[in-house]
Formats: C-alpha cells, structure tokens, sequence
C-alpha cells in the first residue's frame, strides 16, 4: 500500500469561511480532535493576517504533538517572518508559500510576466529555508495555469529546497480526468519531482473537488489538502471524510492514510457545532441521512443484509447506532462519556455547569441527542455576551396580533421593551430593537431542528448587516421565537461596544 499524506486545512482555508471564525480556545479543540483523527498535517493559520490567527498558529503548536504545523504565507519575505515566529513552539514546523502561477494571476493580480513570477517562487522558497528545513510551495491557480510553465515553476522549487509542492485546482475549475493529466504531466516532465511530494488542493465550485482529489492521487500525487465537511472558501474544499471513506472502501486503489475513520463523526460534529456551520442532511459520509434508509424496498434489503444498500459500515466512521441516549435520567458519567465521544475534554467544574444545563434541557426534550450535548458545551460563549436575554414573552396565533415583551441585561442593568409584529419572531426583535436602536438590518434568518420530535432543539443562524459588516449569530433552543433572539443578540453582540 502507498502512503497517503493528508493535510488537514480546516483551520485555514475552512475558517476563511465568513461566520465560521473561531477563538484561540475552540481552534485547540478543533486541533486536538485532528491529531486524534490521525491527519498529518495541520494548517493552523495566516500569521499574517491578523494577531488572532498568530495566537492560534502559536497556541495549536504548544498543543499538538504529532501532527506537523503548518502556517500559510504569500511568497513575501515579512509573511515568511512572521509564519516562523508563529511556528516557534511546533515539534514538527512547515511553511507553506506560494504565488499565483496562471495568466490571469501573473497579468491582473501581479502585473508581471513569467520570468518575475518563476524568480520570485524561487526566492520565497529559499527564504523560508532559512527558517524551516520543510517548505511547501503553492502555486495558486495551477488548475488554470499552463501546464509546460507549471512544470518550470515546480521544477525550479524543489530546486530550490520545497519538500511538498501543492498544485490547487484554486476556482475549482477542473475535470478530474484533465487535473489527473495535470499531475500526470508534471511527474512525467519535471526533473527532480522525486525529491517533492506533489499535493492536491482542490475546490468545490463544480463539485468536483473529490473526484479531482482521487484523480490527483491517482496520477501520483502523494498529499491531499482537505477540509472536514468540506468548508472552505465559496463551495468549499474537498472533504476529508470523503477521501479517507473512498480509500477504505476501495481497497483495490491501493493507497493508505493513517486516519482513525471511526473518529470520523466525532470530529464532524463537533467541527460542525463550534462553527455554527450546520452539515447538509445529505451531505455523503457524515450527514444525517448517509445511513438513514427510507424506502421500504431498501429498509427491506438492509434488514436482511447489510450490505444489499450500504457500501459503509456506520461505525467504521464512528456512529454508533446503539450509543446510550441520554435522558434526564442519565448521570454526569453518562454526559461526560458521550462529551469525550464528541471530542470534547471538560473538567469537572465544567462539567458540572453542562450537567446542570443538560438537567433543564432534559426536563422540556426526552431524548438529548449529539447536537444538543454539543450545544450545551458551547452556551457558555453566549452566557459570557455582554447582552443578555433576561425574559421574553410572546404571544401569537391565527386571528390575533403577535406581541412580545423583552427584557435585556447590558453590563447588568436591565431595559425592557413591548412591541408587535406580523409574526412572533418579529415581534419579539421589534421591541428588541426598541432597546437597541442601531441602523442594523436583518439579512439572512435559517432554522433548523435536527431531529423528529416537536420537542426538538431549533438553531437558527442569523446575518445582521451594521454599518456596512455582515455580523453572524447563531441560537439554540426548544422554543424556535428564544432561539431567534439568541442568534440576534449573539449578532449584535459582536458589534456593540
Ligand atoms: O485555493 C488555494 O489556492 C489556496 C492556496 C492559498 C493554497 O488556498
Ligand atoms: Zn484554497
């Protein structure tokens, strides 16, 4: 079997994605639960970018063992300083530079010509190596990017030192069998392209970005630069549960990752909880329905066997039919269990104010599922806003006027407000906004409950537009009119001063 890097970028390119930001704190988890998953690689960040993101590439260093880290820059010398000093505490360290390579790059972005381009790729390299023995080179747009100057480009890096060169398909605008060519080109074409490892990043703007992965490892590549749930800029990037499910289940492939796919769910979850970024129900591998049976001519089949409709075994990635539901029944050891299962470490103060939570979500929902635990997990970063819902009641039906009453703490003083609407959840933010009186518009209201029951747990996700900025809450709660106001306080929460 040949060995299959994976290069995790969830922290990267997945939390470019607008509302899916996370603190220094939520990124350690994330990071901790990869290593755990078994990737390779970790992009933990932009040093660059923001002081936030050089805390996380200098915080997941500290935290993380086994996986290399990595952190991004563009092919500049101050990016490559500022990387190397985020990446002091790493035990395994790698930058990762790069240009854009196609036409429209090198003549719109950069106003340059080939020759400038290929030097500049050049320099950046051998300056990160003077930090780094292990530097890996981008050249951005290589699914546009003519395919002779490419194999220039990739030559003369690993010419000058880059141990892994990444070939992204940036627009996701490649044909897997074209991006296979790719790959297949440079390995045949490019003198030294042993000495590298050639890696895959491809986008999903056709939904293609697994097929052009697989064909990408398929024609030689050794890397691939994945996503959990495949987040990632626009349409997002290849999945990982994807790649390393495909590889499992087509053993004839002859290719290995060293990912623990029964960690696989977990992971899913819990990236999918911190980020508020909810996974499709169809969504292949991870969503809710990629096991969920629901003609009777298939119930039928897998009944009697298995495999007559499922090519996966739903543990092998880590759903486990027969988990203990917790009830209100259930004790802290139960809850921590299923915490840990989840991927989430508490200590025993913590867990004590989650069993305390859990206990009055028990007592209004009898069955608590994984997404409830994860929520619960998470209130604290509500409970700590500035402002906070202290009541709400609302009063709608058929042939009456939706009015609500509020009440809000703002650094602990308490406003009260009463306004109608046209529905309950626009009541109970007109007087909200009786309270709040900035020019803020709601642009964008989803909620979605998760499972069967009319007792279930609605999250709604909300985008606030304030002075120009699209601001993301997010809210969750049995009752669906709460969970609105929750994500619109938690909205308004990161603009107000
Ligand atoms: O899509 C892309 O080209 C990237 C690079 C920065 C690696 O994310
Ligand atoms: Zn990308």
């Amino acid at each position: 079997m040949d060995r299959l890097f994976v290069f995790d970028t969830t922290l990267r390119d997945g939390e470019q994605v607008p509302g899916c930001q996370l603190n220094t704190v939520e990124k350690i988890q994330v990071a901790k639960a990869l290593e755990s998953l078994g990737v390779d690689i970790i992009e933990a960040g932009f040093p660059i970018s923001s002081p936030g993101d050089f805390k996380s590439v200098v915080e997941i260093s500290k935290a993380v063992t086994w996986p290399t880290i990595c952190a991004l820059t563009r092919g500049v010398q101050k990016d490559i300083d500022v990387a190397a000093e985020a990446l002091q505490y790493a035990k395994k360290k790698r930058i990762h530079t790069g240009i854009g390579t196609s036409d429209f790059h090198i003549k719109y972005k950069f106003n340059s010509n080939q020759e400038e381009i290929l030097n500049r790729a050049v320099a950046a390299v051998k300056y990160a190596k003077k930090y780094v023995e292990d530097v890996e080179f981008y050249c951005e747009d290589a699914g546009r990017t003519d395919n002779v100057y490419l194999a220039r480009v990739v030559e003369a890096v690993i010419k000058a030192g880059a141990t892994v060169v990444n070939i992204p398909d940036t627009t996701g605008y490649c044909l897997p069998w074209e991006f296979g060519d790719k790959i297949k080109f440079l390995m045949e074409n490019v003198n030294g392209v042993h000495n590298a490892i050639l890696s895959t990043h491809c986008h999903n703007d056709l939904g293609m970005a697994t097929a052009n992965t697989i064909s990408g490892v398929m024609n030689g590549a050794r890397q691939v630069e994945v996503t959990m749930n495949g987040i990632g800029e626009r349409a997002g990037n290849t999945s990982l549960e994807e790649i390393a499910m495909i590889l499992k289940c087509h053993k004839s492939l002859n290719i290995e990752t060293q990912i623990n796919t029964q960690k696989i769910y977990s992971t899913s979850r819990l990236v999918s909880s911190l980020m508020n970024m909810p996974v499709q129900a169809n969504k292949a591998v991870v969503g809710r329905n990629a096991f969920a049976h629901s003609s009777g001519i298939h119930q039928d089949g897998v009944l009697k066997n298995r495999e007559s409709y499922e090519i996966m075994d739903p543990t092998d990635v880590g759903i486990d039919k027969n988990s203990i539901v917790l009830t209100a029944r259930s004790g802290r050891a139960a809850l921590k269990h299923r915490l840990n299962v989840l991927g989430v470490e508490v200590e025993n103060g913590k867990l004590d104010e989650i069993y305390e939570a859990f206990l009055k979500l028990a007592d209004r929902k009898k069955d608590i599922n994984d997404d409830d635990v994860l929520m619960l997990a998470g209130k604290e970063r509500i409970e700590k806003q500035r402002i906070k819902i202290d009541y709400l009641q609302v009063t709608s039906g058929v042939g009456v006027k939706a009015v609500a009453s509020i009440g809000l703490l703002i650094a602990n003083e308490k406003f009260e407000a009463a306004a109608s609407g046209n529905g309950p959840v626009d009541a109970a933010i007109n007087a909200l906004r009786q309270i709040i009186k900035r020019n803020m518009s709601l642009q964008e209201f989803t909620i979605q409950a998760i499972s069967k029951g009319s007792d279930d747990v609605g999250k709604v996700h909300m985008q606030v537009e304030y002075e120009g900025i699209v601001y993301y809450g997010f809210g969750a709660n049995t009752d669906i009119v709460a969970a609105s106001v929750e994500a619109y306080v938690n909205a308004i929460n990161q603009f107000v001063k």
